[in-house]
Formats: structure tokens, sequence, C-alpha cells
């Protein structure tokens, strides 16, 4: 799609519902930049428990806050994650950083932080952003808002096949647990959590493929930029 118009995406949602991969295919077909902020904070969890922070404490982990420099680059179009200007764009994929993520989300200055952040790399582009809080908080006045969900034991088996299919052994049921425990926490804390924002169209993609979705957010896009 040509446009000259700046413009934005947020896409939001529980884990496993699709949100990174629809928003780097949708990125890619709209050639814009997909900034993946559940990056940043796997990027401070890792710092966290390689230092051996306790995750649960939101004091100790912001009085570490400063030691952690967490900055992005775009090589190819593909987002590179940098700790502390190291590459941790590989190490931060596992279940830990996932966790230790979903632990540090929670403190009020690690949003902060993150969001500042967030904001500045959005500055004066168009952008697709996706985590949990792009169109609540860091977005506000995004050209479109997604709620990009499906049934959690559908989101559940997503999670399994792909871990089956990178040779990881798993039980199914532990993956279920795990997603139902993370929307818990994503969902139920008190700073920013996990809601659908009011003005966000809900994309259940249970039953859908995802190119499927992408076709729809885009449809949706061309839409708000038609309006
Ligand atoms: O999307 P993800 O699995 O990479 O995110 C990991 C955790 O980071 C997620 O469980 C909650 C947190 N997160 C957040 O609080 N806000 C965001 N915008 C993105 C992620």
């Amino acid at each position: 799609m040509n446009n000259e118009k700046i413009f934005s995406i947020a896409i939001d949602g529980p884990c496993g519902a699709g949100k990174s991969s629809v928003a780097d295919d949708a990125a890619k077909r709209l050639n814009i930049l997909h900034l993946d902020t559940g990056a940043m904070y796997r990027a401070v969890g890792l710092y966290m428990l390689e230092n051996e922070i306790d995750i649960h404490n939101p004091d100790e982990v912001k009085a570490h806050m400063d030691e952690v420099k967490i900055d992005v680059a775009f090589e190819n179009g593909i987002q590179k994650t940098y700790l502390c200007g190291r590459d941790v764009s590989s190490l931060i994929r596992t279940q830990e950083a996932g966790d230790a993520a979903s632990a540090v989300s929670k403190g009020a200055y690690v949003r902060e932080k993150m969001v500042l952040k967030q904001r500045e790399i959005a500055k004066g582009m168009s952008i697709l952003m996706d985590g949990r809080d792009a169109g609540t908080c860091i977005l506000p006045d995004a050209t479109l808002k997604i709620y990009l969900t499906a049934d959690v034991h559908e989101r559940a088996r997503r999670r399994y096949d792909e871990r089956v299919q990178k040779g990881e052994a798993c039980v199914f049921d532990d993956v279920l647990k795990e997603c139902i425990e993370r929307d818990h926490n994503d969902m139920n804390r008190e700073v920013s959590p996990l809601i659908q924002a009011e003005d966000a169209v809900v994309v259940d993609s249970t039953h859908m493929t995802q190119a499927e979705v992408v076709d729809r957010i885009i449809a949706l896009l061309k839409e708000r930029l038609e309006a």
C-alpha cells in the first residue's frame, strides 16, 4: 500500500495470539517498521536474571534499572535488541526470559522507562507496535488499534507446536498452564494491565490463518486512512 501519511498501528493481546508473526507480516506488506515491545521487557528480565536480582521485588528491580541500557536497531527491517551494547535478540527468546519479562513489567518504573523509549523510537515515522499496552498507553492516538486474541487452548496449541518443531521436549498441559498464568499476570497487574482499548478492533484468530488476520488488518487500516 502506498501512503504518504504517517500512520501507526498498535496490536495488543494475550500471549500466543500470534501478534509477533502477524505484526512482522503486516509491517513488511506496508513497508514500515515493526517494534516488538515485548523484546524490550524480555531484555530487562534477562538482565535481572543474569545479575541474580529478585525479579519479583519491584524495589530491587527499580534499584538496578539505571544499569540497564536497552536499545533496538533495525537491520534490513528486522529488529535487533541490545542490552548494554550486547545483541541479546536470541537470548531473550527463552521461556525464562519471557517469565522474567512478565514479572519485571509489573513495575511502574520499568514501564515508564520502556514507554519513553518506545515513543522515542516511533517519533516521526509510520510504525507498527505489538505488545500489551501499545494501544492503551504507548500510542493512544494510533491510527488503528487491534486487540488480537484467540481461545487459550488454541494459543497453547500453537505454542506447543512451535516448541515441538524446534525440537524442544514439552507437555501440552504445561504449556496451557503457562499461558493461563501469563494471561493472569499480564491482565491483573496494577500498572497498564493488558486490556482491550475502547477504540480497538477485536480480531479473534482462533479460526483464522495468519494471512487472513494480516489481510483484515490491512483492510482496516485502508479504511481508516481513507476515512
Ligand atoms: O510479547 P512477549 O511474550 O514477548 O512479552 C513478554 C512479557 O513482557 C509479557 O508477558 C508482558 C510484558 N510486556 C508488557 O508488559 N508490555 C508490553 N508492551 C509488551 C510485553
